[in-house]
């Protein structure tokens, strides 16, 4: 048996950590023989809520599971974390953009990034879900002093997700024969699930689908208002299918990809295809098999996606010049 790692997770007592912890605590993310100590963080009304989590944590008896902290103290909440996965925040009603969360939850997330680099350890990844993610990492990147900016990352991983169901489903194919899907830009009706690029069985997607009209238009809005469409059906935002891709994302920055393919998410941006330093972006990203990632280079970009990506990066641009006071210079 390995020692246990520590992975901290906020907003543990809401929808999302409900569908996250127990697969976390029955090994199925980071491995059979890789024990996990749950340090869940809440504020303080929600902690008799948490206690109950607990409380079916504990009746689980999982083998993996070496410790539980129950806490609404970030420093105590972060204490040596390995993986901090920033989940807690207020999701959007019907109507609403995500991006009209940022007044309501970007104060949340910069006492968050402080505690984290106060109180994790130095290797300790940072995946912000809490929307508007990309915006909420920045805030939270820009407050941890001290910790490399390739430790953020923001999950873009759901689209990823419902972009390739719906190309398989297009095709009549399974997900799982779709790949290089690579989700630009921000997790908002601005991103652009990238066609152009994918694959289905290796082939070029727009010589499998050739009804161009459906993969410039039809598609992409599904995608871009899938969270929209979630919220309008169920009357709540998506919660197991984000709690799903958030583990995702954790499984494709600790396993080598694939060679030849990408995973999507939001990362610092370094100057990789034209798009400036300073906010997070999701892009084509490869995972090392010594577990450093890197920016796929040279995928192409036509004219038709560069317009979609300029137009998403324009909207996180907004997006940090809305929050500079929460950024410190
Ligand atoms: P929820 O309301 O069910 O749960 C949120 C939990 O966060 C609550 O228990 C609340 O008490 C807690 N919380 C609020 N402020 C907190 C703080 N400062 N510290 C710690 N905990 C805090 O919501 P949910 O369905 O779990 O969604 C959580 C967030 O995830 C929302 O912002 C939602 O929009 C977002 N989300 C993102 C994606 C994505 O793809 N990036 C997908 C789905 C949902
Ligand atoms: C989603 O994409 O399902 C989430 O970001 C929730 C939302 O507000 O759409």
């Amino acid at each position: 048996m390995k020692d246990p790692i520590t992975i901290s997770i906020t907003g543990a007592a809401g929808n999302i950590g409900y569908a996250l912890l127990f697969r976390i605590a029955s090994g199925s993310v980071f491995g059979p023989d890789q024990p996990v100590n749950l340090n869940l963080i809440e504020i303080e009304p929600a902690l008799p809520a948490l206690e109950g989590v607990v409380m079916e944590l504990d009746d689980c008896a999982f083998p993996l599971l070496n410790d539980i902290v129950a806490t609404s103290d970030l420093n105590e909440g972060f204490k040596d974390a390995d993986w901090a996965l920033l989940v807690g925040s207020v999701p959007r009603k019907a109507g609403m953009e995500r991006n009209d969360l940022l007044s309501i939850n970007g104060g949340i997330f910069t006492g968050q990034g402080q505690a984290i680099a106060a109180n994790a350890k130095s290797t300790c990844r940072t995946l912000v879900v809490g929307n508007p993610c990309n915006t909420n990492c920045l805030i939270a990147m820009a407050n941890a002093a001290g910790l490399p900016k390739n430790q953020f990352f923001a999950m873009t991983r759901l689209d990823e997700n419902r972009a390739k169901s719906q190309l398989a489903k297009k095709a009549g194919v399974h997900p799982s024969q779709v790949t290089n899907l690579c989700i630009w830009g921000n997790h908002s009706a601005t991103q652009y699930p990238d066609f152009t690029n994918a694959r289905i069985d290796g082939k070029p997607v727009t010589e499998v689908i050739t009804d161009r009209e459906w993969l410039e238009g039809e598609f992409i809005k599904t995608v871009q208002q899938r969270g929209a469409a979630i919220i309008k059906a169920r009357g709540a935002s998506s919660a197991a299918s984000a709690a799903n891709a958030a583990l995702d994302t954790v499984v494709s920055l600790i396993t080598p990809t694939p060679e030849g393919d990408w995973h999507s998410v939001a990362v610092a941006t370094d100057g990789s295809y034209g798009i400036e330093e300073g906010i997070i972006a999701s892009m084509p990203i490869k995972t090392n098999a010594d577990g450093s990632w890197e920016v796929v280079q040279g995928v192409p970009v036509d004219e038709f996606s560069q317009g979609k990506i300029d137009a998403t990066i324009a909207e996180l641009k907004e997006e940090r010049e809305a929050v500079k006071d929460l950024i410190p210079a």
